[in-house]
């Protein structure tokens, strides 16, 4: 990769004109101007947190049915994780219980489109205008999947993407958050760097909030402006592969496909599906040499969480049967034809 070779003997190997061009290029494809690269998702979701000042004694809702920085992030704050229960049909955050859980701490709602499948946000999105709370996306699995006909990072005011080594994007580690304004970008600008206004002189700068070390640098912006080259192209065929299984797994004994809100589409960064007696389907799928996992364990479960058990009957449902299958870009025809025929033939 020569574009490597080159910034790493640049002499220029921090933040600078790569990850502007990198962010630059990431606004355009998104829509929104207000694009703020970071050096992880974990990045993201923390510093979107901290622009809402949810603190010690706050409260945030959000989902156990995710990847684990979700609401490890929400701890870091000293806030406590509320966890709403999910549909049982998608697998996504339940708008009833997001509603049933806000009390007068509740200071944010945190949503996940889990596998890439976007949250029921019209619903969403008219709570947190009803009580005045905002919501933060967590769209670590889910760019370029859209929302009302525009991708998402356009609708909330806070949404963070994971550009980790395995994402439909990645900088190998990097993340981004999508803002709504410019007050709040500047403002996260120096919160991913110590407080610090990279645009004013060291010495003559004055830090009002203590940052964090959360910045890109250019050799990973660099990984993701070539990744950017590919990148329509490669999360078209996580695409066509999520629909051919949409369309070629239907009606099978056993297994129940998800159903996607009407206004949105998902980027399948995952196939996600629940089936009846999953652990003799998944070692089925593994005797034939396909993968197949729920992946995540319900965040729940950790005690870290302190949480109640018996509170998420969906939940509880729902992650006795949910498991996701590959949909990724390397899947060849082939493969995805052998997929669909061993299943069809039963476990
Ligand atoms: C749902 C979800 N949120 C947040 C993250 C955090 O992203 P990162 O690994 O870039 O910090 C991940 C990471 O894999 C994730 O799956």
């Amino acid at each position: 990769m020569p574009r490597l070779e080159e910034i790493i003997y640049s002499g220029y190997i921090a933040e600078g004109e790569t990850v502007v061009e990198f962010e630059k290029k990431l606004s355009d494809l998104l829509g929104n101007p207000y694009c703020l690269t970071v050096n992880s998702g974990t990045a993201a979701l923390h510093i979107a947190l901290n622009l809402i000042g949810v603190k010690d004694g706050d409260e945030v809702i959000s989902t156990a049915l995710t990847a684990e920085p979700t609401n490890t992030t929400i701890l870091l704050t000293g806030a406590k994780v509320v966890f709403a229960d999910v549909e049982v049909e998608t697998g996504l955050i339940s708008p009833d219980s997001i509603e049933q859980n806000i009390n007068p701490n509740t200071k944010a709602i945190m949503v996940v489109h889990y596998a890439g499948m976007v949250c029921d946000m019209d619903r969403i999105n008219a709570i947190s205008e009803k009580y005045g709370i905002p919501v933060i996306e967590d769209a670590a699995h889910a760019f370029l999947s859209t929302y009302n006909g525009q991708y998402i990072g356009n609708n909330s005011a806070y949404t963070c993407f994971s550009f980790q080594a395995i994402k439909h994007l990645t900088t190998i580690d990097g993340g981004l958050l999508c803002l709504k304004n410019e007050e709040e970008f500047t403002r996260a600008r120096k919160m991913r760097w110590f407080g610090l206004d990279k645009k004013v002189s060291r010495l003559d700068s004055d830090i009002t909030e203590a940052g964090y070390k959360y910045h890109m640098n250019n050799v990973n912006a660099t990984v993701g402006l070539v990744q950017l080259e590919f990148l329509k192209e490669n999360v078209l065929k996580y695409i066509e592969n999520g629909e051919y299984f949409d369309q070629e797994l239907q009606n099978i004994d056993g297994l129940t496909l998800l159903p996607y809100y009407p206004n949105t589409k998902p980027s399948y960064w995952l196939y996600t599906m629940k089936v009846e007696r999953r652990a003799a389907f998944i070692a089925m799928m593994t005797a034939k040499g396909m993968g197949a996992s729920p992946l995540h364990l319900r965040n729940d479960k950790h005690s870290v969480f302190n949480a109640p058990m018996g509170v998420t009957p969906n939940l509880d449902l729902f992650y006795e049967e949910f498991v996701h299958i590959p949909c990724g870009w390397w899947l060849t025809e082939e493969d995805r034809k052998f997929i669909v025929d061993t299943i069809k033939q039963g476990w």
